[in-house]
């Protein structure tokens, strides 16, 4: 069977394509966007990810800072770099790179983080929002996938979306999202997970499968049903010692195996990463705006 392939590249390209008018307003008022991304030590995934950011942000002209902390930074000085970018008027998105040192906590961590600079999305405020159906920001990496839904003329509406991961970044805010009323949502979604019984026949229902459980070409042919579209959001280190980096990059899915069964399927590398930096570059143009309207700037 034929299938197409779902390019995260183009949609990702369309997306910041239309932020250039609303940053141009922004400008036209003085304001300048600026995102803050805070990083403590070493992970290279991590490295890698914030590095691609900061490209991001200077492919738009948006002002971007890095504040990075060692690996055996204290919590309470991390918590203080936060209050100070909370406080600085010219910072309008904060964001701290996961995942942190095992002595930090995490959901303190985030927390700290000004809900109205919280480009992430993963706020508990900013997920509640999301879960009633009134976000503030949304959360990149779903936003991303939606997106590309919805600009890949995907329909959801009463179909069935299984969700293969319960991750608080990708598998309970995608559920979520595609539950919701309205378009690229509508959904009936069942999330399936490591410990879901007969998994195979669960995600073989799907109309829709987002695969997003964190392990390597987990997705087989046989659990994919004839027709899906299947969206890859898996990007996992495998070791490949013929190159350079000594690993390589391959997603949840079989893809393969799994891309002659679908109607379309979304790669990973590919797919769904380049989405999730163009929708921080939008939550941190809503940041701006939003700084800029309640300082009574229109
Ligand atoms: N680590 C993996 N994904 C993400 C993300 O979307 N945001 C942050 N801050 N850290 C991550």
């Amino acid at each position: 069977m034929s299938y197409r392939l779902i390019n995260g590249k183009e949609g990702a390209a369309q997306v910041t394509a239309e932020l250039e008018g609303r940053l141009g307003e922004l400008r036209g008022k003085g304001v300048n966007p600026c995102l803050a991304v805070v990083m403590v030590g070493d992970d290279p995934a991590s490295h890698v990810y914030v590095r691609m950011k900061g490209k991001a942000c200077d492919r738009l002209g948006i002002r971007s800072l890095t504040r990075a902390l060692p690996a055996d930074a204290s919590e309470e000085e991390l918590l203080s770099v936060l209050d100070g970018l909370n406080g600085d008027p010219d910072v309008h998105g904060v964001l701290c790179q996961l995942p942190l040192p095992p002595h930090m906590d995490e959901r303190r961590v985030v927390e700290r983080i000004d809900s109205l600079k919280d480009v992430d999305a993963f706020h508990p405020l900013n997920v509640g929002r999301m879960l009633i159906g009134d976000p503030l920001f949304l959360p990149a990496t779903p936003a991303g996938i939606q997106q590309l839904l919805l600009r890949s003329d995907v329909a959801l509406e009463g179909r069935e979306a299984v969700v293969l991961g319960r991750s608080n970044i990708v598998g309970k805010p995608i559920a979520a999202m595609l539950m919701q009323k309205g378009a690229g949502a509508d959904a009936t979604v069942t999330v399936a997970h490591s410990r879901t019984a007969g998994l195979a026949q669960v995600t073989a229902r799907a109309d829709v499968l987002i695969a997003a459980i964190g392990k390597p070409r987990f997705v087989t042919a046989d659990m994919v049903k004839e027709g899906a579209v299947v969206i890859d959001v898996g990007t996992n280190r495998v070791d490949d010692p013929s190159s350079e980096k000594g690993y390589r990059l391959v997603g949840d899915v079989d893809f393969e195996n799994v891309k002659h069964k679908t109607e379309a399927i979304s790669p990973s590398p590919g797919g769904v990463g380049p989405m999730t930096i163009a929708m921080l570059m939008q939550n941190t143009v809503k940041a701006a705006e939003i700084a800029a309207a309640s300082k009574g700037i229109s």
